[in-house]
């Protein structure tokens, strides 16, 4: 199975630029078109959050468009810029947005590899928080079957990157500690993947592996200064593929830069072969 990861789309109606610069929109336009285009197509996508900009139905509406034309399943899951009741009214179809309560937390059985989302928004905050309810849900989740490999989808990443900007709208200290308690008790989690940051970014985490996935359109800039302004860069976008390796029964993540560049080449040079 391959299981595709996109992150942070903050679509925006009418023609408007994110922060007067990012062309959120066609930015989609061309992950989708290049995710439909691989070789080896996912069986699903995950869209870690920050799906659009001011969480307005409007915006909402755009999202789903642009998302039509993408050829597998896809789960969403909201980020801080989203507004979760906009989200479901806009996606009513998606009965796995309907599993939670108020928060958008849910499991997906129809893949070998089980998706568990976890919802840490706090309404018109930029940071994250885990409740205690969400965690003991996951524990049970996760005790259900343990025999499974399992993916646990979030939007703010559960570990300090050095990004301090980032960090400042992280998730609650106390919440990481209680989530990690519970994911270590259950080593069938082979990845907590992530947005927010904007970046690929990895870490060790409660005897896993936690990590986010670049934007599809703005990255946030490396500098690992605490005190380091808060921007983005125009670097390369990009998306994941996360490889569930039936033989050896492991999880391979790829990262991929969305755009369009120049090759392949062979790796052949006439007759001499150079690599
Ligand atoms: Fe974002
Ligand atoms: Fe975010």
């Amino acid at each position: 199975m391959i299981l595709g990861q996109i992150s942070d789309l903050h679509i925006k109606t009418d023609g408007k630029k994110s922060y007067r610069v990012v062309d959120t929109a066609e930015s989609l336009r061309r992950c989708v078109a290049q995710v439909n285009a691989l070789r080896q197509k996912p069986d699903a996508v995950v869209i870690t959050g920050d799906l659009v900009d001011f969480g307005k139905p409007s915006e909402y509406e755009f999202l789903r468009m642009l998302l039509a034309p993408l050829a597998m399943p896809y789960y969403l899951l909201p980020g801080n810029h989203d507004e979760r009741n906009a989200l479901r009214a806009a996606f009513p179809d998606h009965a796995y947005l309907q599993q939670g309560g108020e928060r958008i937390e849910y499991v997906i059985e129809d893949h070998p590899i089980r998706i568990v989302a976890l919802d840490t928004v706090i309404p018109r905050s930029s940071s994250g928080a885990l409740a205690a309810a969400s965690l003991r849900w996951l524990d049970d989740v996760l005790a259900a079957q343990p025999e499974r490999p399992t993916v646990i989808v979030m939007h703010h990443p559960p570990f300090t990157t050095g990004i301090g900007h980032m960090d400042d709208i992280g998730l609650a200290g106390e919440d990481v500690l209680a989530l990690e308690a519970v994911v270590r008790k259950h080593p069938q989690v082979e990845r907590v993947l992530c947005g927010h940051l904007h970046r690929a970014i990895q870490r060790r985490f409660g005897g896993t592996i936690a990590s986010t996935c670049p934007g599809v359109s703005h990255q946030v800039v490396l500098d690992l200064d605490p005190a380091a302004a808060s921007c983005f860069v125009m670097e390369p976008p990009g998306f994941q593929l996360h490889w569930w390796d039936a033989a050896s029964a492991g999880l391979v993540s790829h990262t991929a830069a969305i755009g369009e560049f120049e090759g392949p080449y062979p790796f052949y040079d006439g007759d001499e072969l150079i690599d």
